[in-house]
């Protein structure tokens, strides 16, 4: 509830923040969030996956308040400044070492927005292919991109042109077995460049190494790598979004490593400062070095204080085997959750990899069928202080993004508090 205090201010936020919960966060740490009316919410959205350190890590925190202390913003035209220079020291540890080259900017969108640009001036060409259900962000440039829902582009046309949507291999909502789904999308994609996008007219590829908001759902490794094959044929670069997937989310520091491919260009944010805002684009050096000379940049990419948060951040992950710790909680989280399948037939998919685990409600034969049920759940475990997000086109699965360092105790405290609300919801 919002206080009356704060109902003025409150009424003037902009309506076009849709919200979930209407708590006031007083205070956060590790996986709670502690409200101003004296709650302890075991947060299970990490932001939409952006805490993966949990909540005020305090080597993070320690590291931000130490360059805070020092200077607060070094433009990057203008200074070279050390935390940069060290959260790419931190990042070559973490990437393959084919990627060698590092532009930071503050956001998902405007990464991804950055490697649409990168490849366009790398290959002098310019469509872009995407799949449908993806989410690449909101601005101008991206919500052509973003196939998830119609709401993110509905009243802002025209797109942008050249954007061509291929099918996503969604083995569970197009009824197939997984290597059927894979066969299908490749042949799909084949089929869109030889009737819409020709080859020589197509920059690049760009998918989610995990589809994230269009409802967290794993590619198969033989989809990836059969991306990779048809890109490779025709010289179109391959870009992987980690915006959601990525620094260690999904048991692997990278998901695309799960499928042994590797990117040409890959996004990333959100996970990257624990919560400060820094995204980046990253690549093999050759293709960075065809991006002109001041032909993309910003006045605050690669913010001090959000690099110091960066480097801090992945070394608090190495150091307390975050990413280890992703792969054996998301087993847990999906033993129990398949537990709970057992009981409820309306739990019709369970799915991901590390922690970024969806769960597909089923009602009737149309996914909107779901829709209600699946907030009433969520709503459900709110109220007995587990918080949940949703995903998927039609919000008829839900997301688990818990931090990469909850606990096993925590996670079995998440799964009595599910079971509880399907009960009173279901039952
Ligand atoms: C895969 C992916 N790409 C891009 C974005 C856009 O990021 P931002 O909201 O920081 O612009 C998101 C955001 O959820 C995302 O999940």
């Amino acid at each position: 509830m919002i206080p009356d205090v704060f109902a003025e201010d409150f009424a003037h936020m902009s309506p076009v923040w849709g919200r979930i919960f209407n708590f006031i966060a007083e205070r956060a740490e590790g996986s709670y969030i502690y409200t101003t009316d004296g709650r302890k919410l075991l947060d299970f959205t990490c932001g939409i996956g952006v805490t993966n350190t949990g909540h005020c890590h305090p080597k993070v925190v320690a590291a931000i308040r130490e360059q805070a202390g020092l200077f607060l913003h070094a433009q990057a035209n203008i200074v070279i400044h050390q935390p940069m220079l060290r959260l790419i020291e931190e990042l070559r540890t973490v990437v393959p070492p084919e990627i060698d080259g590092f532009f930071f900017s503050n956001s998902g969108a405007e990464a991804v927005e950055g490697a649409v640009k990168l490849a366009r001036a790398a290959t002098g060409r310019q469509n872009i292919i995407v799949f449908s259900g993806s989410f690449h962000g909101r601005t101008v440039g991206t919500m052509a991109l973003t196939t998830s829902k119609t709401i993110y582009r509905a009243g802002f046309g025209p797109l942008p042109s050249g954007v061509f949507v291929s099918p996503f291999p969604y083995a569970f909502r197009l009824g197939m077995s997984e290597e059927q789904a894979s066969a299908y999308a490749l042949e799909q994609l084949e089929y869109l460049l030889a009737s819409q996008t020709a080859p020589k007219e197509t920059a690049a590829i760009l998918i989610e190494s995990v589809l994230g908001e269009g409802g967290y759902v794993v590619p198969p490794a033989s989809f990836i790598k059969g991306l990779r094959e048809i890109a490779d044929r025709h010289g179109i670069l391959l870009i992987f979004d980690e915006v959601q997937s990525g620094f260690g989310r999904t048991g692997r520091w990278f998901a695309f490593e799960h499928y042994g491919v590797l990117p040409d260009i890959m996004t990333v944010a959100k996970g990257i400062a624990s919560g400060l805002p820094l995204s980046g684009v990253f690549s093999r050096l050759d293709l960075m070095k065809k991006w002109d000379v001041g032909s993309h940049g910003g006045t605050y990419g690669g913010n001090a204080v959000a690099c110091a948060s960066g480097v801090a951040t992945i070394q608090a992950m190495r150091e307390e085997k975050m990413v280890e710790n992703a792969t054996e909680r998301g087993i847990q989280l999906m033993t129990g959750l398949r537990k709970l399948q057992e009981e409820y037939s309306e739990i019709g998919d369970v799915r991901g990899k590390g922690l970024m685990v969806g769960t597909e409600l089923v009602v009737g034969v149309h996914p909107e069928k779901a829709k209600p049920l699946v907030k009433d759940i969520v709503h459900a475990a709110e109220e007995r202080d587990l918080l949940l997000l949703t995903c998927g086109t039609y919000d008829n699965t839900i997301r688990w993004i818990p931090p990469l360092n909850v606990t096993s105790e925590q996670i079995n405290d998440g799964l009595r508090v599910f079971g509880d609300a399907l009960r009173t919801v279901i039952r």
